[in-house]
């Protein structure tokens, strides 16, 4: 074959690449959740870690607190030095976020990334905050020009995807996961994997069919606790998700849901140190506290109750019920140590692995990533926050194409 016609047959596979929208250059799907008041809930967005990383270098990449993180993943804070425990590259995490309501949409743009030499937006949507964000989202958030140049050190809003819909899900309390779809994912796989139905998923992201593909982002919703703090306690509104923890009120209160039954169950947190009472009043009990007292007419369960962080005051509240049984003793939800994190997601299968570019690596995250402020878990961290344009939900080329679009430039320079 004379080279001219390969030529012409590789301009034409080329060419046939990047028009045909309906074979590679489809855009990526997320759920997008509509709407119009200020008030934010929590969310979690699903991250798999693209290299080693310590537990506090992935806090700071979203601005939340490290405790926050190892007790969504009902990983045991009494871990000596946990926040310095380094996770495994390819690790699913689920990344607790505040989830508002920017330009009419649901996201969290609380999270602040500086950039580090060799970063491109690609690296960092695809890389650094594995798929949950897209090149052209960041670009757009940031109002940044030429993408080609970004300065070393500059700081970027990362939106990410997050959904609320009233923190229920089929008239029950619900917390919902940004989950970006991987390559060999299947809906039913991911409705087995958390618990829920097809028909659940479908309905949640108003799907017309089961077809899903890598970097579609959806929203998983995962069963809760709910809270019934009053609305001005700083922690109104948490919800818990089942088989997990949260810390609250300054990191004096801690949380859990599950796993015999979704109703929230608060005690003082093991590292509460210069903490408000945590005893009821008129009582001798502490949170969390319950005493039995077996009667003819039944069991008289008296229990000491988190009711919310007021004004650096803990409020408790004494519930006294006369119940058919006495309950047993309370079961928490399993904690993993973090040493034996080294199982990754076996429910499905592994993403790619990342490209060993240089600049990406567990460098300091002190002098890398903004560390986080305060205690983002409650309050969202501060900066600014009025600037964001709405982005447009585009995912990007995935590094496949973009390695075969680099495959045509450079034939076609080559000729
Ligand atoms: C939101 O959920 C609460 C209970 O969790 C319910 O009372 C309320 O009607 C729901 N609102 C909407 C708009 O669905
Ligand atoms: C909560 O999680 C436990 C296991 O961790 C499970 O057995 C239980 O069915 C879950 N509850 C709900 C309502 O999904
Ligand atoms: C009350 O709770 C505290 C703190 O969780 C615990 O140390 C104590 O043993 C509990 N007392 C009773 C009577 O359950
Ligand atoms: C249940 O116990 C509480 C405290 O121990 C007591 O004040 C209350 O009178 C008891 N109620 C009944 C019905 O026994
Ligand atoms: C919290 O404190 C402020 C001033 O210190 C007061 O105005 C406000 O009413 C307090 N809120 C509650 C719920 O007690």
């Amino acid at each position: 074959m004379p080279k001219h016609s390969y030529y012409s047959g590789l301009l034409f596979f080329c060419f046939f690449l990047f028009t045909n929208h309906g074979v590679l250059l489809v855009n990526s799907k997320s759920t997008i959740e509509p709407c119009s008041n200020s008030d934010s809930c929590n969310a979690m967005v699903g991250y798999t870690l693209y290299t080693d990383l310590k537990v506090s270098q992935v806090a700071s990449l979203f601005q939340i607190d490290p405790i926050s993180l190892l007790t969504a993943n009902a990983i045991d804070i009494s871990y000596p030095d946990v926040e310095n425990h380094i996770l495994p590259s390819k690790l699913f995490l689920k990344i607790p976020i505040t989830c508002s309501c920017v330009d009419g949409i649901r996201k969290s743009v609380t999270t602040r990334y500086k950039t580090r030499p060799s970063d491109t937006l690609a690296l960092i949507a695809d890389n650094v905050y594995s798929g949950l964000v897209s090149a052209d989202q960041i670009r757009e958030a940031n109002s940044v020009s030429d993408p080609s140049v970004l300065d070393v050190g500059q700081i970027l809003t990362v939106p990410l995807p997050c959904t609320c819909f009233n923190s229920s899900d089929n008239n029950l309390p619900a917390v919902y996961l940004s989950y970006v779809v991987r390559p060999m994912d299947t809906l039913a796989g991911i409705a087995a994997g958390y618990s829920t139905t097809i028909t659940d998923l479908m309905n949640v992201n108003a799907m017309g069919s089961q077809a899903i593909k890598a970097g579609d982002i959806l929203a998983v919703p995962i069963p809760a606790c709910a809270s019934n703090f009053p609305r001005y306690s700083a922690d109104f509104g948490l919800n818990v998700p089942n088989g997990s923890y949260a810390i609250t009120a300054s990191h004096c209160v801690q949380c859990s849901c599950g796993p015999g039954n979704l109703n929230l169950y608060c005690t003082p947190a093991s590292l509460a140190v210069s903490c408000s009472s945590m005893q009821c009043r008129n009582s001798n009990l502490m949170l969390g506290n319950v005493t039995v007292q077996p009667s003819s007419a039944g069991c008289n369960v008296t229990s000491c109750t988190y009711g919310g962080f007021v004004n650096g005051t803990i409020l408790t509240t004494l519930f006294t019920s006369l119940q058919p049984r006495c309950p047993g003793e309370h079961q928490f939800p399993p904690l993993t140590a973090p040493t034996a994190l080294t199982v990754r997601d076996s429910m499905l299968a592994p993403s790619p692995a990342p490209s060993q570019s240089e600049g990406v690596g567990p460098t300091n995250p002190r002098s890398s990533v903004i560390p986080g402020t305060g205690f983002p878990g409650l309050a969202p961290a501060n900066g600014p926050s009025g600037s964001i344009s709405s982005a447009p939900l585009v995912n990007p080329i995935s590094r496949f194409q973009s390695a075969l679009l680099l495959l045509c430039l450079v034939i076609s320079w080559w000729h």
